[in-house]
Order: C-alpha cells, then structure tokens, then sequence
C-alpha cells in the first residue's frame, strides 16, 4: 500500500499521455512555448502499462489520462483499454479540452473510459479564442454532444475562473451546466509556470456563497472520485457545482494522488518539484520488484503541500507538462 508520511492513502495516478496541446489557454502555456519533450523520451503503450499495473499492484485504484491535450497522443483508445482491463484499476477517466472528442468518443467509451472532465471557460465563441488561444468553440460543442450520445453521464465542466476575464459568465454557465446535467466545477488559477499569475485571480469563496443562494444549493458531501473539489447542491441530488480552491482554502491534508509526466517521470506534488524518473528505469530493464520499490521510495518523501499562496514564484513547471 501507498501511504505517504502523512498518513495519506495515495491511489490515484494522474497520467500525462502527451504533453503536447492544440490549445494555448492563458493560464497553462504560453503562445510561444516550445520546450516540448522529445517523441523518443515518450513512453510506449507497452511501457505506461507496465508502470501503471506497478501502481496498481501498490494498490492505485483510478488513472486519469491528461496532458497536454490526452487526444492528441495517437491510438489513445488503445491505451486506454490496456489501462481500464489492468488488474485492480477500477475506474478510468480522461481530461479533455474536447476539440477532437467527437471523432474519438465512441472508441474511449467501447475502450472502457468512465468518466470525462472537458475544459470549458467560456459559453461566447470570441471569448474562447480569446482565454483558450484558438477559435474551438463549435467542436468542443460537438464533441460534448458526441460524448453524451455515446453514453457518457454526468460529464464534469471546468471552468478555470478568471477576475474580469469570464467571472461575468459564471451564472450562465451554472444554468448551462443545470440544463444539460453536467457537473460544473470553477477552478482559481494556479500559478504555474509563467502563467496563472496574480492578475486574474478570484477567491472563489464569495462566489459560492453566492451562488449557494441564487440557485439555492447546500453544501454535500464530495462526490465519488475524491477530488479536491468542494461541492454545493441542490436537494433532490440532480445538480452540482464544485469548487477547485487550491489558493483561498487548500486541500492538500486529504491529497490522494501522484501525477506521472509523459516521459515516465513521478511527480510527487502539483506545486513542488518533487520527483522521480521512473522512464529511464524502465528503458534500462529494471525488474517489477524494483520499479515498485522506486514508487515506495518516493511515495515516503511525498511532500506536505502546495505553496501556491506563501511561495506564487516557486514552481517552474507549466500544467501541461503534469496535466492539473
Ligand atoms: N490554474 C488552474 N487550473 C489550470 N488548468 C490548467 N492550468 C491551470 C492553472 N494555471 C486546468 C484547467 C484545464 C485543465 C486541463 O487544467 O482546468 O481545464
Ligand atoms: Fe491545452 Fe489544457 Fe493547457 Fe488549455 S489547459 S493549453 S487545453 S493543456
């Protein structure tokens, strides 16, 4: 079993399949990036299955695929059902910004994908070109539409909430999320890498309590998956609305999770630059015994938490090279 030096239970694996993306949202990556990890340093199929079944022995229950954008890493589908059928692995979900699900939809479904998270910051065509560096409204539209015929239920919306960028939607997109029963979740900015900075930062705090009112929502319990998010909800259980406050009210003491970097790298914590190369072990013919015993190790120098708030200039690190 995973149990870091906090006594926190880690069984839950976030997995950057690429860390390559068609989008340029303001707060993960800049226009200009180009320090891309070279194809050769990708781990293969073969390579991510063997590391996950290492988790999975360890007692990792749930992978989520992310990225960069996970759907550009060609055949994901294929992983994906290597992944879902491993001994132990009981739950598979993907992170998608959506611009290519509706080609991939039915193949992630037949592949055994659960559950999806799409990025969606804004419902005015413009303003998405404009927060996610592309003009994608009308696919990601069609890919929600894809994923929902195919049979994907309760779809979580992310909407990275930004002051004075989108904060005036926020209402609109709670009554979207309300009318075609998705799960909503308004994430603060993070700051990562050069991105995320203070200037568009909104304590999400007054904004749910006003939203509690308007749409008279209640606090519930946290929904299954046990993330981070912090959920408000109407009685009769048919709507939620999470709150991703890493900054105004941090989360790190119920942290399950590790997140693994296309290159086969551990990174231990979102916010610190904790980690272990787990892909050269695995090119070098290390044994199961001692790729597990690498994930033990690093497991017992987990670090506490994030210093998103104390420490904003610290991480180097851009989200689309861990994928949130
Ligand atoms: N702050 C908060 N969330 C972020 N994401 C990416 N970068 C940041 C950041 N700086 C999240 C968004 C996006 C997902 C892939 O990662 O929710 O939808
Ligand atoms: Fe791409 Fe996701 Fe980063 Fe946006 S947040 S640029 S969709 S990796």
């Amino acid at each position: 079993m995973l149990i870091d030096p906090f006594g926190r239970r880690i069984e839950y694996v976030r997995l950057s399949v690429t860390d390559r993306c068609d989008l340029r949202c303001s707060y993960c990556m800049p226009e200009d990036f180009r320090d891309f990890e070279e194809p050769a340093q990708w781990l293969s199929f073969e390579e991510t299955e063997r590391l996950i079944g290492a988790f999975a022995r360890l007692g990792v229950k749930r992978v989520r695929l992310t990225g960069g954008e996970p759907l550009l890493r060609r055949n994901l589908p294929d992983l994906a059902a290597k992944l879902s059928t491993l001994p132990g692995i009981e739950d598979l979900s993907l992170s998608t910004n959506a611009t290519q699900l509706e080609k991939h939809a039915h193949a992630l479904k037949d592949a055994g994908v659960t559950r999806l998270n799409v990025s969606l910051d804004s419902l005015q065509r413009e303003r998405v070109e404009q927060i996610n560096g592309r003009d994608v409204f009308d696919k990601v539209m069609a890919g929600l539409k894809a994923a929902r015929d195919v049979g994907f239920t309760r779809i979580k919306l992310n909407m990275v909430a930004m002051a004075g960028v989108n904060d005036d939607e926020i209402d609109a997109m709670v009554e979207f999320a309300m009318a075609g029963s998705y799960v909503l979740r308004l994430i603060e900015t993070m700051p990562m890498g050069d991105t995320g900075r203070a200037s568009s930062f909104l304590d999400l705090q007054p904004v749910k309590a006003r939203l509690a009112k308007k749409f008279s929502l209640m606090e519930t319990a946290p929904l299954p998956g046990g993330g981070p998010a912090r959920y408000l909800g109407t009685s009769d259980g048919r709507f939620n609305i999470g709150f991703i406050t890493p900054l105004s009210q941090h989360f790190c003491e119920t942290c399950n999770r590790v997140r693994v970097s296309v290159d086969g790298t551990l990174y231990l914590c979102l916010g610190q630059d904790d980690k272990v190369e787990l892909g050269p072990m695995l090119r070098a013919g290390a044994s199961d015994t001692e790729i597990e015993q690498a994930i033990l190790e690093a497991i017992s120098r987990k670090p506490e938490r994030h210093e998103f708030r104390e420490a904003p200039r610290k991480l180097v690190r851009f989200m689309s090279m861990t994928g949130g």
